[in-house]
């Protein structure tokens, strides 16, 4: 790894393996673990860090000076981008997605005082950039940029994210992992070499699509994965959407665990493998780890 990276990653914590205790989950006889990958970094906490690792690496290597990439108005990926190429001394441009708005909300404000140059661009443009997936391909790139697909969601964003695999270091049945785009879900089936299952949970409404992709990015691989599900049904209306049932199991969850959480992703997470316990889904006995992928900065959003 470069040795810059080296050096910012000397800053970080670990992410520990920690059980969680309910009378659910020891009526059911399930053992549940949480994965902290929120505690990495306060800023490229959970998979921002898995992600954007090797990536960030590459541009590196390649000696590129300035990286762009894409992001709606809350991006966790272009906030994390952010942080770390300031410290890094790349600079940096984000594409967001939709008009500027009279005042930039605190994801935003921290974009920018972290050096980066927003371009607002219409939806329909923003579509068109999804199209442009390896870091040389968007129209126009100048020598020196790199470019970053939505979420970094690359080949070598699957490798950062194999890495949670090696560290579990326990015999598990299920690995429980929220998806957006199921980058990071995809990492962890690759890298996943036993019969555990990786169940991804749907942060989106429709999240459908998001089993062919994964299928489709194994085909081309050449990759004869079955070993993951993806639940459809915890998504609370769609992106970002939430309703006082989910708030309500955050603040218990909250609570009894002494662990925060957030609503967009590693919440719905929770919310549907607590429910999924309590169906009888998993057999006694059985092991589960969660990944909290991180992304509090996130639920500073106001719907
Ligand atoms: C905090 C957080 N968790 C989970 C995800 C979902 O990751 P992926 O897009 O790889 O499915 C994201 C989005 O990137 C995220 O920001």
């Amino acid at each position: 790894m470069h040795p810059k990276l080296v050096e910012l990653e000397k800053q970080f914590n670990k992410s520990t393996l920690t059980p969680l205790f309910s009378p659910l989950l020891e009526q059911k006889k399930i053992e549940l673990w949480i994965k902290r990958d929120d505690l990495i970094h306060p800023v490229i906490s959970g998979n921002k860090w898995r992600k954007l690792k090797y990536i960030l690496d590459d541009a590196l290597t390649q000696k590129k000076h300035s990286l762009i990439s894409m992001g709606g108005t809350y991006s966790n990926h272009l906030h994390a981008l952010a942080f770390a190429a300031m410290h890094l001394k790349f600079k940096t441009k984000g594409f967001i997605r939709g008009e500027r708005p009279v005042e930039l909300n605190p994801t935003l404000e921290d974009i920018v005082n972290w050096g980066m140059e927003l371009q607002f661009v219409s939806r329909s443009e923003y579509k068109k950039l999804r199209k442009f997936k390896e870091y040389n391909e968007l129209p126009g790139l100048q020598k020196g940029e790199y470019w970053l697909p939505e979420g970094g969601s690359t080949e070598l964003a699957l490798k950062g994210v194999g890495e949670i695999v090696a560290e579990i270091g326990i015999d598990t049945d299920f690995i429980c992992v929220p998806c957006g785009t199921a980058t990071t879900l995809a990492g962890l089936v690759k890298s996943v070499e036993n019969d555990s299952q990786v169940m991804g949970f749907s942060a989106l409404k429709g999240g459908s699509f998001l089993v062919d992709e994964v299928n489709t990015l194994f085909k081309k691989k050449l990759l004869n994965k079955v070993n993951w599900t993806i639940q459809l049904d915890y998504h609370f209306g769609g992106f970002a959407k939430r309703n006082n049932e989910l708030l309500l199991f955050i603040e218990r969850f909250e609570k009894q665990h002494n662990i925060e959480i957030e609503p967009i992703y590693t919440g719905k997470m929770l919310y549907g493998l607590f429910d999924l316990v309590q169906q009888d889904y998993f057999k006694p006995g059985q092991t589960i780890v969660a990944i909290h992928t991180g992304g509090l900065q996130g639920s500073r959003m106001i719907l």
